[in-house]
């Protein structure tokens, strides 16, 4: 399994005076959970597409595993990095277009020259992690509702096997349900082993899910640490335009009120801290 590791790594894109990403320093270990947040414009997704070798760096090297690409990289050593990566674009389901939910989650295996075999068991698989009905794969994925048309088009990435998997904004424009059934899934998969990169402006998803949390500010990395030392930091956040999860603010401000009990990043600890004290089980 791939280590992810960027030195140094820079990118302007054509006609832009300010660099996209400058100077940025990362590394992501292997199986970890890393949320990536940062007002728009901060250049999370271009972190994302170099790792991804959909664009190549300025300067600086990035490495997934054993492959390292830098600024003289032709676009197959780019695509060498695809090979452990797979990305799931934001509103990823604008990409389907095949005529049936099965051909469109085929395409990238079969890209990836797999026998017809292989393919359609990739296909089965891929549809049953994302809680999709084995019934649909021959419907029109355009008949779908909005939450089946995204979990089509992850589906359509996880079929691929990647090891590494980077989503980008994935529940952006889902109703609560969906959104939760989608977190599930991808903590399923990172459990499952997979490195996950996740792009999210949910605070409660970074303070449920990630073990790393990344901070883009204007095209650099502000601070690259763990939820419960970013969500501590009430200047780091006010400085980076970013939310507290309620669970963390009821418990700062239980403690502002005397109450002595450790910051609570999800209401699941929080209510597991308040319960006994309340008279309730442990
Ligand atoms: N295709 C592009 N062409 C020119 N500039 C771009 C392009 N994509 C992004 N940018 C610019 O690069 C910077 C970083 O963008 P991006 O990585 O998309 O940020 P984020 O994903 O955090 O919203 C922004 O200033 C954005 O306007
Ligand atoms: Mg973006």
């Amino acid at each position: 399994m791939p280590e992810i590791k960027l030195t140094d790594v820079s990118f302007s894109y054509l006609n832009r005076k300010e660099p996209a990403l400058a100077k940025l320093n990362l590394t992501i270990p292997d199986g970890s959970f890393t949320a990536i947040v940062g007002h728009t414009g901060s250049g999370k997704s271009t972190l994302v597409s170099l790792i991804d070798g959909l664009i190549k760096p300025a300067a600086g090297t990035i490495t997934v595993g054993t492959t390292s690409v830098g600024t003289d990289s032709k676009k197959t050593e780019l695509a060498k990095l695809r090979q452990h990566v797979g990305f799931v674009f934001q509103f990823p389901e604008q990409q389907l277009f095949a005529e049936t939910v099965e051909k469109d989650i085929a395409f990238g295996p079969e890209n990836l020259g797999w026998s017809e075999e292989k393919v359609k068991a990739a296909v089965h698989n891929a549809l049953v992690q994302v809680g999709l009905n084995a019934e649909l794969a021959s419907r029109s994925p355009f008949m779908l509702s909005g939450g089946q048309m995204r979990r089509v088009a992850i589906a359509g990435v996880l079929a691929m096997q990647p090891e590494v998997l980077i989503l980008d904004e994935p529940t952006a424009g889902l109703d609560a349900q969906s959104t939760a059934q989608l977190m599930d899934l991808v903590d399923h998969l990172h459990r499952d082993g997979r490195t996950i990169l996740l792009i999210t402006h949910q605070m409660e998803q970074v303070a449920r899910f990630a073990d790393q949390v990344v901070v883009m500010n204007h095209g650099r990395l502000m601070v690259d640490t763990t939820p419960e030392k970013l969500f501590s930091d009430s200047r780091l956040l006010a400085a980076n335009h970013l939310d507290q999860p309620a669970a963390v603010r009821m418990s700062q401000q239980l403690q502002e009120k005397g109450i002595d009990l450790p910051l609570t990043l999800t209401i699941k600890q929080l209510s597991e801290q308040l319960a006994p004290r309340l008279g309730g089980k442990e």
